[in-house]
């Protein structure tokens, strides 16, 4: 997830670029960049790796004049976030700079192709295919930049929003999109004239016009200074486009209209898992793909152990994906909170994997533990949702989420990317190592394809959750339980209620609690239980009774159409039926909504949350 700002009209460009780019921040921050077409007519790109702040100070003594320009936030997706890799990227030519919210699914093979027509490369990145595409179309066709748009991007597979200046015609602004979102601003001067604002959202607009389009997918608009606004679709098609009135505040539309990050996050959950098996997971041929497994398939072919090292959240994914790598790919995995296992002498064989979940890719512990199995010689493997942080810098291999920055500190998203990702990485290593049948293989991944659909289900058919948590609000404790694959989510319930409406909450695995938990129960315990049906669910019905016997108050999450768990619950949420080992992906919606409305209704800072840090870069 990217910002893309852009302006075209009478005004000097750069201020209202980098005004731009601090509103779009949020969407990303690991380097920014910004091009103008100067008033003596050069196409100059100016990029910095870092905040919005580092380009500032990079651009101090530059040429900043022009009164057309596009700028860009980046949050890396292929390629290191430093200075090269920063957008706007130039055509070999100079006389193309474009900025790209997205990925490019088939970038390598275009690449290939047009390094075979003698193009050269300067950066590791998706969208530099891009720009050179298109610069191979216009020559290659003799046709204007519109035309060369639109020829490369019948090329291309993937996800996009792209703003394009051209030197040689420095009057006319270029964008287009499919799946990444871009709105045009349109703002028409008492004197008549009308100049153009481009952002990724409203929120670099917005100080200008309330008047805006919201371009389509496979749209091209090209603005000119004349104050002409021409949509075209990828198939030539002349498209009217439609003027909206923005109703909402700056606040309202950074957060998509959400009151805070966190609840932003839990709703993006379907699309940014969307964005996480694109490319990985195929429906038609049921098949993964997992460059960071196929590239060392011998390691995971030969392997003795996995060993997972992680902290909070992360410890919870992991422990899932212990329960599935164990199952599909009959390996012993074990997890390791990563503060302990540094400081211990743990037995680490050099035919062990070890890998380190973590959010951030920064945190320290893991960090640290990775480093001592570095030391005995495991392969390291990371699975982390900031691109070129130091986890994946730091290990042999990896997949990333692509789940798009998450700012509120109470994991949300990267959760549940994290699980997914590992159950990818599961279906991945058991292809390599022949642990499945086909049959089983096949069905695996094409229920793991639908989950994003089931989430939207999930977040659409548990609304009502907001008008309950008021009630949980005196509450002083609160005991999840989980079987199975549901163990770790009760954990996962617990630490969010916890972290942000600093309730006391304990995740404990459903049998176990008559070894000492159930001495807690009484009327004033909520007890939250999942309890899908699958595996266990007759020994979960029986320790929810043990619960209402001794006056505890039930919260289920339950299985579409279950109606025992549903009669004996005082609260219930519903989830689709998936297969066992994909319920934690759903059933942790509804806890998730329910902490969140919790903490919301006791008046708590839901995105940060006292005492706690997004990145724990200390021990
Ligand atoms: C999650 O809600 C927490 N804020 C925290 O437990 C977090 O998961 C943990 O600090 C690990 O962070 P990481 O994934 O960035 O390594
Ligand atoms: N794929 C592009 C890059 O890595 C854009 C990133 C994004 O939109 O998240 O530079």
């Amino acid at each position: 997830m990217c910002g893309i700002v852009g302006y075209i009209g009478e005004q000097q460009a750069y201020p209202i670029l980098i005004k731009g780019l601090h509103r779009l921040e949020y969407r990303g921050y690991d380097s920014a960049g910004v091009s103008l077409i100067s008033e003596n007519g050069d196409l100059n790109v100016y990029k910095a790796k870092g905040k919005v702040v580092a380009l500032e100070n990079g651009c101090k003594g530059q040429d900043l004049t022009g009164t057309i320009g596009i700028a860009h936030t980046r949050w890396a997706t292929h390629g290191e976030p430093n200075q090269v890799n920063a957008h706007p990227h130039y055509s070999e030519s100079r006389n193309l700079a474009l900025v790209h919210n997205g990925i490019i699914e088939n970038y390598k093979a275009l690449r290939t192709e047009l390094e075979n027509n003698g193009m050269t490369f300067c950066s590791e990145t998706d969208t530099e295919v891009l720009v050179q595409l298109i610069e191979y179309m216009m020559k290659s066709h003799n046709c204007d930049l519109f035309e060369g748009v639109q020829l490369a991007l019948k090329n291309v597979i993937g996800a996009y929003a792209i703003a394009i200046l051209e030197k040689k015609n420095p009057d006319q602004l270029v964008c287009a999109r499919k799946g990444s979102p871009l709105v045009i601003g349109v703002a028409k001067k008492s004197d008549g004239h009308v100049e153009f604002f481009l952002g990724s959202d409203a929120t670099p607009i917005i100080e200008y016009t309330n008047q805006v389009v919201y371009l389509k997918d496979e749209q091209i608009a090209i603005m000119d200074r004349k104050g002409r606004l021409d949509i075209v679709n990828l198939s030539s098609v002349h498209q009217t486009p439609q003027l909206d009135t923005l109703q909402l505040n700056l606040d309202q539309i950074e957060k998509g209209g959400f009151p805070h990050f966190m609840l932003k996050e839990i709703w993006e959950q379907p699309n940014a898992l969307r964005t996480c098996i694109r490319g990985r997971l195929n429906p038609t041929d049921k098949d993964v793909i997992l460059s960071g497994v196929l590239d060392h398939q011998d390691r995971f072919l030969n392997c003795r152990r996995i060993i997972i090292c992680a902290c909070g959240t992360s410890w919870h994914s992991a422990l899932i994906g212990k329960y599935f790598i164990e199952e599909a790919c009959q390996i012993p995995v074990e997890v390791e909170y990563a503060s302990e296992f540094r400081y211990r002498n743990p037995v680490i064989f050099p035919d062990d994997i070890v890998i380190a979940v973590s959010q951030s890719g920064e945190t320290a512990d893991t960090l640290a533990a990775i480093e001592l199995a570095k030391e005995k010689g495991a392969f390291l493997y990371g699975v982390c949702n900031v691109i070129g942080s130091s986890i994946p810098r730091a290990t042999n291999s990896g997949t990333y989420l692509h789940v798009g920055p998450e700012i509120g500190v109470a994991s949300t998203k990267a959760f549940t990317g994290q699980v997914i990702t590992l159950s990818m990485l599961g279906l991945a290593i058991a292809k390599v190592r022949k642990t499945l049948s086909d049959d089983m293989f096949h069905m695996l991944v094409d229920e793991l394809y639908q989950i994003p659909d089931k989430m939207q289900w999930t977040l659409e058919n548990n609304k009502g959750i907001d008008k309950f948590a008021e009630r949980f609000t005196y509450c002083k404790n609160f005991l999840y339980l989980g079987r199975g694959y549901n163990y770790p989510v009760a954990l996962e319930g617990a630490l969010k209620l916890k972290e942000i409406s600093y309730i006391h909450a304990e995740g404990y695995p459903a049998a176990e609690m008559k070894h000492g938990p159930i001495a807690l129960v009484d009327e004033e315990m909520p007890v939250v239980v999942v309890a899908p049906k699958h595996g266990m669910y007759e020994k979960v019905v029986s320790n929810i009774q043990e619960i209402k016997s001794r006056g505890g108050k039930i919260i289920s999450v339950i299985t579409e159409g279950d109606t025992t768990v549903k009669e004996m619950s005082d609260y219930y949420f519903t989830i689709p039926d998936t297969r066992d080992c994909y319920v934690p992906l759903l059933a942790v919606i509804p806890l998730q909504l329910l902490s969140y409305y919790v903490a919301v209704t006791k008046g708590r800072n839901v995105d940060q949350p006292r005492n706690l840090a997004k990145s724990v870069t200390v021990e």
